[in-house]
């Protein structure tokens, strides 16, 4: 199968896609002598229209774990802003070392709908967007060589591979209901309406929080102000430069305690390769 181009589309609020995307890409362009497009799906502008490919594009996916699924706010994007031309697909998610569950599941799904023809997959641990204890370092060295497995596996496939008709097969189901956050007591927390807080004393209104948002919901007037949903992607929190925005839902802060008490074993990733049909 001859690949012109490689493509990386990732959504990456605090970061960790983002350095699958560039390193699972970078490897995978390297090898096969092709150029590489890193298409990052973060900022809300990149969503307003649509990416449409070619089948001789490989094109790889890396988004995060949310509630054991996809981000149910990029969910609709995901299924309308793309159109995949019988392009051959990487389909990886990320998860902050609870659960996977059901993400890879639903992206396998979403990106076949698309038109797209996934080749491989993985689910990759990376550090927790609610606190860097959970997860912590990862992706590490270990995590790093399972991704280049995954990379190089994705080669061999392609070097065989006739064009025909293949399936990937991933665990989880792309049906199943999102995971209910549970928390230190063990019962479900609810924190939906959550949103961060904002420490004037610290906030020098440098208006990075507004930039980094990515359902753009702080008002730029005043960053202490969050009209807009907030999808709790930790990006302002984890990224802002004086450590201004915290959250203290009660809810959410038990929650968070209860994956730092009991979410620090270390979750093995997972990867595999498509089958001829
Ligand atoms: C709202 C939200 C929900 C999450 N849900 C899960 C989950 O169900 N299981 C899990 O292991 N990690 C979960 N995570 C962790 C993320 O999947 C992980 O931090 C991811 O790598 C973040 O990607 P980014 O750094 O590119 O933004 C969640 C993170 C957020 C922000």
């Amino acid at each position: 199968m001859k690949i012109e181009r490689v493509c990386a589309v990732y959504f990456s609020p605090t970061g960790n896609n983002r350095k699958i995307a560039a390193k699972l890409s970078t490897q995978l362009a390297a090898a096969l002598g092709a150029p590489k497009k890193l298409i990052d799906i973060t900022p809300p502008r990149a969503r307003e229209g649509k990416y449409e490919f070619q089948e001789t594009d490989l094109v790889v996916f890396v988004l995060p774990t949310y509630a054991g699924k996809l981000p149910n706010k990029l969910l609709p994007y995901m299924q309308s802003g793309f159109v995949g031309n019988g392009a051959p697909a990487v389909a990886v998610v990320s998860f902050g070392n609870r659960a996977f569950q059901n993400s890879l599941a639903e992206l396998n799904v979403t990106l076949s709908a698309d038109g797209f023809r996934p080749i491989s997959g993985g689910a990759f641990v990376a550090e927790h967007a609610f606190s860097p204890a959970i997860g912590a370092g990862r992706p590490d060295a270990e995590d790093w060589a399972e991704i280049a497995a995954l990379g190089e596996a994705t080669l061999d496939f392609l070097k065989s591979w006739d064009g025909g008709p293949v399936t990937l097969e991933v665990p989880g189901d792309a049906k199943a209901p999102y995971y209910v956050p549970l928390g230190l007591d063990g019962k479900p927390k609810a924190f939906l309406p959550a949103k961060p807080n904002t420490d004037m004393e610290r906030c020098n209104r440098c208006g990075a929080c507004v930039k980094l948002c990515p359902v753009g919901s702080i008002n730029p007037d005043n960053v202490a102000e969050t009209p807009g949903i907030c999808i709790k992607c930790h990006a302002c929190i984890r990224l802002c430069p004086l450590g201004a925005k915290f959250m203290d839902d009660e809810n959410f802060l038990s929650h968070r305690g209860m994956l730092e008490r009991d979410h620090t074993d270390r979750k093995q990733p997972v990867w595999m390769v498509a089958k001829p049909e």
